[in-house]
């Protein structure tokens, strides 16, 4: 077996996917037919052209706009049975999956329809494909302190579902630090938080997201090589950084992927996981990442293996199914 071969079949775990951005071309058609709606893109090929971003926002941009298509309960779904069987297909034995509610309630759909459709596509997920899985709740990090604390109020009735509280969208201008008093009552409801950070922001947010947050890993985290002692710090403190290749050439965060910092942090020894962001919109899945990462650097086997147990070791999974993975 080729060590691509093995980095492809080997047992792992997601934990950096926006389901919104699990959103394929011919599934938005599908949905804006359902609905009766119309997508501003003539077909499927005029939608694949407007892909070609130029940084963070121009793609939030368009993720905002097809996640329009998602109406109802089985809209939300669909999505995520074709996201989770997809992701099996690629060796993920589990997955942590963002959601962002506000992109939905400002829309006017209930909460309670986003968590049926997501909660339905789980369970029929899990008995399809045995894949287990967790949701994280994404605050939209250019939206108010206020407007989040509303949608944690609406989110408090299903919390049983939610082990996860994130921070996404436009990082520019956005600390973590926006959000403290927010992050304070996720913490004290006993949840774990998440945030992107060092992405397209500076290194610096990525220790207000640790200090301030209360963060146990980072999204993205890829700017930490601007500052050795941050490094230092996540090494040592086994700070898992949830990084997604694809998504970070595609946005310009590099401009190649040798140009991608995977290489000297793990060489640094951080928890280094790979990760697909926005599949739909970013070139592809799970192995899509592992090809593209392979073909610019050429890990070898004992690499590809370290890579998937830091998924698994970072994940959020029972003991057992650790166990039974690792
Ligand atoms: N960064 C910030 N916000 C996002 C992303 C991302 O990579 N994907 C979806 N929302
Ligand atoms: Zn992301």
């Amino acid at each position: 077996l080729s060590a691509l071969e093995f980095a492809y079949r080997m047992p792992k775990a997601e934990l950096h996917v926006h389901i919104e951005g699990t959103l394929e071309p011919e599934l938005a058609f599908a949905l804006a037919r359902r609905n009766g709606l119309t997508l501003p893109y003539a077909d499927e090929e005029a939608l694949h052209a407007a892909k070609a971003f130029t940084d963070l926002q121009s793609f939030l941009d368009l993720y905002y706009a097809c996640a329009d298509v998602l109406r109802a309960s089985h809209d939300f779904a669909d999505l995520m049975l074709a996201y989770l069987g997809r992701a099996h297909a690629d060796g993920v034995v589990h997955a942590e999956i963002f959601f962002d509610p506000q992109t939905h309630t400002a829309r006017g759909i209930p909460f309670a329809e986003v968590m049926a459709g997501l909660n339905a596509g789980r369970a029929e997920g899990a008995r399809r494909f045995g894949i287990t899985s967790r949701l994280i709740l994404c605050f939209l990090r250019h939206l108010s302190e206020e407007e989040a604390f509303a949608t944690l109020a609406a989110a408090e009735p299903f919390l049983d579902d939610i082990d996860g509280f994130g921070l996404d969208s436009s990082e520019r201008d956005h600390p973590p630090a926006k959000f403290a008093r927010v992050f304070a009552r996720v913490r004290a409801l006993g949840k774990r938080v998440v945030a992107h950070a060092g992405e397209e922001g500076p290194a610096s947010y990525i220790t207000e997201a640790l200090d301030v947050l209360g963060a146990s890993r980072i999204d993205h985290g890829v700017r930490a090589v601007d500052d050795p002692a941050l490094v230092r710090r996540l090494a040592a403190d086994g700070v898992a950084l949830t990084v997604c290749p694809l998504s970070n050439v595609r946005l310009r965060v590099f401009p190649t992927m040798k140009d991608h910092t995977l290489p000297a942090l793990m060489a640094a020894g951080v928890r280094v996981t790979i990760n697909s962001d926005d599949p739909a919109y970013f070139g592809g899945y799970m192995n899509d990442n592992i090809r593209a990462v392979h073909e610019a650097f050429g890990f070898d086997r004992a690499t590809w293996a370290a890579l998937a147990r830091n998924s698994l070791e970072a994940s959020w999974a029972g003991a057992d199914d650790k166990a039974r993975w690792i």
